[in-house]
Parts: C-alpha cells; sequence; structure tokens
C-alpha cells in the first residue's frame, strides 16, 4: 500500500510555489520598510507555554494541539501559533531589557488539529509581526498597517478590516460578571458549546455562529457601556490615526478573537471569497501575556496572516492568473557532440543569472524542443557540429519564432537584450 501526505497537511509544489516565493519577498520588503527584524523560533516548545500563554479553556488548547511525551518523557506540542514562543524568547534572551521597543516579525508552519477543509489544514503558514513594549495607539495602528500593507502589495482586495476593542483588564472583568449572569438567565436558549462556555469563556459565546446563540447575544450587554475613560481614549485614538491613514475599517462588537490574551484593540481581515474560513488575518494587543509568563509588565501588540488563505484569496480574485515567471534559456544539443559543451554554456550564462536548461536525458532534438516549451522558455540555444566547429549558436526568440545565428560569446547580450 502506497504511503500518502498525512490528513489536514499538504505538499506544495508546481505552478503554486510561485505564488509562495512571491509572498515570502512581500513578507520581507515590507517588514524591511517598517524596519521590523526577522526572529526565528523552534517548532516545539514547552506544552506549559500554549497552557499559559494562549489558555486553557481557547479551542486552540483545549482540542486542536499537537501535544506529545517526547523520549525524556517531557510534554512538547508543535506550536499552534507564534505570539506565546516570540514572548518566550524575549524573556529568555532579556530582549525588552535591552531594548525598550522591540520589532518583531516571523514566518513559518503552524500546527492545530482542527477539521481540514478549503483554507483551514492542520499544518498552515503565518507570517505575523509583534510590536513589543509601547502601550500606546501607534503601535496598534503601526501593526495594523504592516498587516493591511502586505495584503494589499499582494494584491489581495476582497478584505474587510473588523476593529474592535476589549477594554482593559478592569472593564472586561466588569462585563464578564454581567455576561455570565445575562447568559445564565437564558441558558437553556443556548447551545451546549456555549452553555459549557458561561462559566469557562463567556466572551467567545458573543462570536457563536450558532443560530440560536445568535439572537441570544442580540440582547446581550454591551460591552463597549462598560468602558472607562483609559479605554475609550484607546479605542478613540486607533480610530482616529486609521481614519486619517486613509485605511478603512468596520465595527464589530462582537469581535474577540479565539485567544486569551487580548486587551483593548482586536482587529481582523476577512473575506467573504472563501466560504467559511473568512479570517485571512488576525491580531490584537496583548498587554498581560508577558508578566503571564514571567516577563513583568511589558506592552505589545501584533498580528498573523493566514498564507494560505492569503495566496487562496489571490487565486479566487485573478482567476486563471498565474504569477510571472522569469524567463528561461534552453539550450539544444543539436546531435550528440555539444552535449558536453552546451553544459559549460550553460554555467557560463547561470553565471551572468540568466536561467538557464540543458537536457540531461539525452532526447532527440524534437523532444528538446517539446521541453523548451513545457518549461516555458523564451529562448532556445542551439548548437550542433557546424556551430561547434564556427563557435556560434542559433537563438531562437519562442515567442516570435525569430531565428539569429550567433557568436558563443554573445550569447548573454542577445537573450538579455530581447528580455
Ligand atoms: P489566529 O487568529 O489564531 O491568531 O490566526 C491568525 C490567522 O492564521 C487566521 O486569521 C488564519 O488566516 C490563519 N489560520 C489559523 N488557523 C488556520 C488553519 N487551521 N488553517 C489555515 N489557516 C489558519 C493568532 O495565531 C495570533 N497569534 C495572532 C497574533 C499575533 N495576535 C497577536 N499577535
Amino acid at each position: 500500500m502506497s504511503i500518502s501526505v498525512i490528513r489536514g497537511m499538504r505538499d506544495i509544489f508546481g505552478p503554486e510555489i510561485s505564488h509562495w516565493h512571491r509572498a515570502e519577498s512581500i513578507f520581507r520588503s515590507v517588514s524591511d520598510d517598517f524596519a521590523y527584524q526577522e526572529f526565528r523560533t523552534p517548532m516545539l516548545e514547552s506544552t506549559e507555554l500554549f497552557k499559559r500563554g494562549v489558555g486553557e479553556e481557547t479551542d486552540i488548547v483545549g482540542k486542536e494541539m499537537y501535544t506529545f511525551e517526547d523520549r525524556g518523557g517531557d510534554s512538547v506540542t508543535l506550536r499552534p501559533e507564534l505570539t506565546a514562543p516570540i514572548v518566550r524568547a524575549c524573556i529568555e534572551h532579556s530582549l525588552v531589557r535591552h531594548n525598550p521597543s522591540l520589532r518583531l516579525w516571523y514566518y513559518g508552519p503552524q500546527f492545530r488539529y482542527e477539521r481540514p477543509q478549503k483554507g483551514r489544514y492542520r499544518q498552515f503558514h503565518q507570517f505575523g509581526a509583534e510590536c513589543i513594549g509601547s502601550a500606546n495607539p501607534e503601535a496598534d495602528v503601526e501593526i495594523i498597517l504592516l498587516a493591511y500593507e502586505t495584503l494589499r502589495r499582494y494584491g489581495v482586495s476582497d478584505i474587510r478590516l473588523e476593529l474592535n476593542s476589549l477594554g482593559n483588564a478592569d472593564v472586561r472583568r466588569r462585563y464578564r460578571e454581567a455576561l455570565v449572569e445575562y447568559l445564565t438567565s437564558r441558558q437553556d436558549e443556548l447551545c451546549q458549546d456555549s452553555r459549557r462556555r458561561i462559566q469557562t469563556n463567556p466572551l467567545r459565546v458573543l462570536d457563536s455562529k450558532d443560530e440560536a446563540d445568535r439572537s441570544v447575544v442580540e440582547g446581550a450587554p454591551q460591552l463597549h457601556d462598560f468602558f472607562d475613560e483609559s479605554s475609550s481614549a484607546h479605542f478613540t485614538a486607533v480610530r482616529t490615526l486609521l481614519d486619517v491613514s486613509g485605511v478603512p475599517y468596520v465595527i464589530n462588537p462582537r469581535l474577540v478573537r479565539g485567544l486569551d490574551y487580548y486587551n483593548h484593540t482586536v482587529f481582523e481581515f476577512t473575506t467573504d471569497a472563501l466560504g467559511t474560513q473568512n479570517a485571512v488575518g488576525g491580531g490584537g494587543r496583548y498587554d498581560g501575556l508577558f508578566a503571564q509568563l514571567g516577563g513583568g509588565d511589558v506592552p505589545a501588540v501584533g498580528f498573523s496572516i493566514g498564507v494560505e488563505r492569503m495566496i487562496l484569496l489571490w487565486q479566487a480574485e485573478h482567476a486563471d492568473q498565474q504569477p510571472e515567471q522569469s524567463a528561461r534559456v534552453y539550450l539544444v544539443s543539436v546531435g550528440d557532440d555539444a552535449r558536453l559543451p552546451i553544459q559549460l554554456i550553460a554555467l557560463r550564462l547561470r553565471r551572468a543569472g540568466i536561467h538557464a536548461v540543458t537536457d540531461v536525458l539525452r532526447r532527440s532534438v524534437k523532444a528538446q524542443m517539446k521541453d523548451a516549451n513545457r518549461e516555458g522558455a523564451a529562448f532556445t540555444v542551439m548548437i550542433g557540429d557546424e556551430e561547434l566547429a564556427a563557435s556560434t549558436a542559433v537563438v531562437k526568440n519562442m515567442l516570435t519564432g525569430e531565428q539569429v545565428t550567433v557568436p558563443q560569446a554573445e550569447i548573454e547580450t542577445v537573450v538579455s537584450f530581447h528580455e
């Protein structure tokens, strides 16, 4: 029996890979423009990190983690997200003590044992950034703009920025009490999951997808009615800065996000083009996470974009369009004597930065020409006995069919000129 890829995980290859390369180069250039530094952490972390950081009552920690005992008997987890690992690393290396304002970005695979469907995988990739050390609203907006700019440069437009504020810890504590009281009074109308959450994570009931829950939520107390002056001022400043930056957004008072560490600003980039998996990215402020992980009072804010979803959205918006492939030169050996010499010419072209391909299967000229077409070569360079003797080559422009004989030393010039 043949062995297949694990359910919910994907091989990424063929034409799809060019989407990833383009995305990865945009992640680097946008991060550079915002002066963020790349940070790489291991794939495996102590299970305790996510229990304490993300929250035991969240879906991620409660039912989606790949957790196992390693051979030494320690409980380890394949990272389901990168904010807790980044905070762990900043504390471990005393980074905040050395630099009161840290700007970090990351990119890589995450693991969540969710039910796979289009846009939802068990191994998926995130690009994200964290602005660490500032409690001010300009940091929130810098992070939102970095996420927005990434999606804009990648070329997806069918997105909505949904924005909310959860207020500070005191606001949430008072709100939680009122919400628990309200939900308990109507618990018979709630689905089983939501009924359980009344005690464990009542705010999550607010973004329940269940129809009956929604009508209960309609009548729930409003978080914003509990805001104190500092929570309102923070949220107003974020909105004002977004307004002047020209970034459109909608306020969604029900947006609470699925991770426990948030306070004040939370946001999500959503789309209607991907069915139920409508969140392309999300984030928010997490002023309490450092303290929760033993790192003292360090405010921070960040986001992550789901790379698979961003690519799927681009494909949905640009049906049939492939990202441009760089032009390739295909060296065709006419007869056997040129087979080895063209390897040297190919090497010369590659050193000049020209993408060059040769046939290593020793095929006929006809088969090599067919292969050149399949490779999408912009030029073929044909060399046979006659050309070998005269140190020339026949360069054919595959688009126009135009053909010229040139000295071998000039191949670079001819193919570069036409590119
Ligand atoms: P999150 O909302 O859990 O936030 O994930 C961010 C994005 O990752 C989602 O919007 C989605 O695009 C993508 N994503 C999540 N799960 C899957 C999946 N199973 N398959 C495909 N894509 C998925 C976080 O992870 C936070 N750490 C974000 C953050 C950074 N908050 C502050 N800093």
